[in-house]
């Protein structure tokens, strides 16, 4: 009997060591420590054996017992070790690499600009108002005092469409005849943002289409001083507070009288250069106060209402102030260009 258990033990440690894994462990536990093993055969035969056979037997089993429980205890260590182990080298993960650059998008210049310009006015009190790129004839030439076959209609090379009447707009100041409409007779101050079409020759200078910010003031005793600081305000946190800005007396059919506002040019200081054309400044927005027959257009009585009117463009004050040289690039979608701002 004795022989028997110092076999079963030697039978298990061999068979230990073939157990290659957790589900091969298990199945040795069940051969060598279950129920109907050996072992157990032996335990429930003791109570038969004469009394001396049993004492040595009865103390040798448990012997064996305990030993294999204890080899099995290890060797289940021992497979959760190499386990690991070797997952760890599997999944091994190089911490110190360095990470991939995730490519950033960014705003387009221009619409920074604009973007920029619509807070300040926004700040200044002004709301913004989206109004239609396909206008009509009326809106975008007759309601702002220029009649059909009116000279001045050629300022704008215009988009017709093929239906009769129907144009893209040339500029967002039609947008003064929407709000004026919907408002009247309630004070207005609007800034419209919003692309304008030409029918130009593409050039350095010129695109068909670009953006404007149109900018509007209707209300009771609105003065020509009025206009004038509300654009230095504007300039002087746009451009900085020490810039100089001066009002150039000019033409525009929807105001009267009309201006274009030049900031002093911030390349030459005002000496004279290229990029203002010798002149020491630089064209950024045309203005005026709002005609008495639109401001009949848009429904306010023009003798006690009055207004001021501006428009400005993003690209070209883009253009001035990171001296670019092309208006071309805003739309040739080169990130050599873009990647810049
Ligand atoms: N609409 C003009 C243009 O496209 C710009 C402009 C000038 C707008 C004077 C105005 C203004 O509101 O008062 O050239």
């Amino acid at each position: 009997m004795l022989d028997r258990l110092d076999r079963i033990e030697k039978d298990a440690a061999r068979a230990l060591i073939a157990a290659k894994d957790e589900a091969a462990l298990q199945g040795w536990k069940t051969k060598f420590l279950g129920r109907s093993s050996e072992l157990g055969e032996i335990f429930d035969g003791l109570r038969e054996l004469p009394k001396e056979e049993r004492r040595a037997v009865g103390k040798r089993v448990n012997e064996v017992k305990t030993s294999l429980e204890s080899a099995h205890q290890a060797r289940l260590q021992e497979l959760h070790h190499d386990s690991m182990m070797q997952s760890l080298r599997e999944e091994r993960l190089d911490v110190t690499l360095p990470g991939r650059p995730i490519p950033r998008g960014r705003i387009h210049p221009a619409n920074q600009t604009l973007r920029q310009i619509l807070a300040i006015w926004a700040d200044m009190g002004f709301q913004v108002y989206r109004s239609r790129d396909v206008e009509t004839d009326e809106y975008n030439f007759g309601l702002l005092n220029m009649p059909p076959h009116h000279p001045a209609r050629d300022m704008w090379d215009t988009f017709f469409t093929n239906e009769p009447g129907i144009v893209l707009r040339t500029h967002t100041s039609p947008g003064q005849i929407h709000v004026m409409r919907e408002r009247a007779p309630e004070p207005v101050r609007v800034v419209l943002p919003g692309m304008c079409y030409r029918y130009e020759q593409i050039t350095a200078r010129a695109e068909i289409q670009f953006n404007q910010v149109e900018g509007l003031a209707v209300g009771r005793a609105i003065t020509l001083a009025d206009l004038k600081g509300t654009l230095i305000n504007f300039a002087r946190r746009f451009f900085g507070q020490g810039v100089r800005t001066r009002f150039r007396a000019d033409h525009f059919p929807f105001t009267e009288p009309s201006a274009e506002m030049d900031i002093e040019c911030f390349v030459c200081s005002g000496q004279g250069c290229s990029i203002c054309k010798h002149t020491g400044w630089l064209e950024i927005l045309g203005c005026g106060m709002v005609h008495p027959t639109v401001l009949a257009n848009g429904g306010y009585d023009p003798e006690k209402y009055s207004g001021f009117a501006f428009g400005m463009g993003p690209e070209r004050i883009t253009m001035l102030k990171h001296r670019i040289e092309d208006i071309r690039h805003f739309w040739a979608n080169d990130l050599r260009f873009l990647e810049q701002f």
